[in-house]
């Protein structure tokens, strides 16, 4: 595989969680938005919030980045140009949901790059409420996903990704065998099982009442957890179609 030190900062990054106190200058933050900001778009439908408040931000990260799909700002500029939308709202989230997740990895490989770690937190749709409230944000923004950043005070190992011909489909995808999909699992869960990942975290998903826990911390692993999240969470489309509403957007408008 070639190497240079693009990629070199691509392939050595790794999310943090426990970051230094140091703030970092001004001018690296800049670096990062602007970096960000110079991301592909399709209608530059991605803007960043910042908290510096470590006090307040998770993992006491000196930076808290929350980057939104803004359709506001887009709209106003169409308001300016006389024109209004008719494009249905999942239309132009496709488009925002892009435009910010491409801005926001930017952030992340410029931030490695320059020595600050980062993890995002997915929890930003959820959390509209809240952070509609903190930042005063008008109609039509939505918060997509939220950024910790720092200089790092963890060194955690880089964690597995599948085998490439389980990811990589050319010309054709392939239907696959149990054994395929097995020996794939093994490289995810062996990886996360030698680094010790969730007995490090103490952290299982807990089953539901009635159903009984078959694993311990030899052999729960990433593909079990991750199985647990979407078997087991998110089965009410209410909490995203509530808060999209509560930040004016109506996918139920467009069915
Ligand atoms: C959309 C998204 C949401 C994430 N949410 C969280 C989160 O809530 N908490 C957390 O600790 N890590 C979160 N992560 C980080 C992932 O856990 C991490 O990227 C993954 O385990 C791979 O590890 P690596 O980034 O060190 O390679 C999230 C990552 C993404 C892309």
């Amino acid at each position: 595989m070639i190497s240079n030190p693009v990629i070199d900062a691509m392939m050595n990054r790794k999310s943090i969680r426990k970051y230094r106190e140091e703030q970092p200058s001004d001018e690296v933050v800049e670096t990062v938005i602007r970096v960000g900001q110079q991301a592909p778009f399709a209608m530059q439908m991605g803007s960043v919030l910042l908290s510096r408040n470590m006090e307040r931000n998770i993992f006491r990260a000196p930076l808290l980045f929350t980057i939104c799909v803004d359709v506001y700002r887009m709209e106003k500029v169409m308001e300016m140009r006389g024109w209004k939308r008719k494009a249905s709202d999942l239309y132009t989230l496709m488009f925002g949901i892009q435009d910010a997740a491409y801005m926001a990895e930017n952030m992340v490989i410029a931030a490695e790059s320059i020595g600050l770690g980062s993890c995002f937190i997915g929890a930003a749709p959820f959390m509209a409420e809240k952070i509609k409230e903190l930042y005063e944000l008008p109609d039509r923004i939505f918060p997509l996903v939220m950024l910790t950043m720092g200089y790092p005070d963890e060194d955690p190992p880089l964690r597995p990704r599948y085998p490439m011909d389980f990811h990589l489909f050319e010309e054709e995808y392939p239907r696959f065998s149990d054994d395929d999909v097995s020996e794939a699992m093994k490289k995810m869960d062996s990886g996360y099982l030698r680094q010790e990942y969730y007995r490090k975290a103490n952290y299982m998903i807990p089953l539901p009442e009635g159903m009984e826990e078959r694993f311990d911390f030899d052999k729960y692993s990433w593909t079990e957890h991750i199985s647990r999240k979407l078997g087991l969470w998110g089965e009410n489309p209410e909490d995203i179609l509530k808060n999209l509403e509560l930040c004016g957007f109506s996918i139920r408008a467009c069915i």
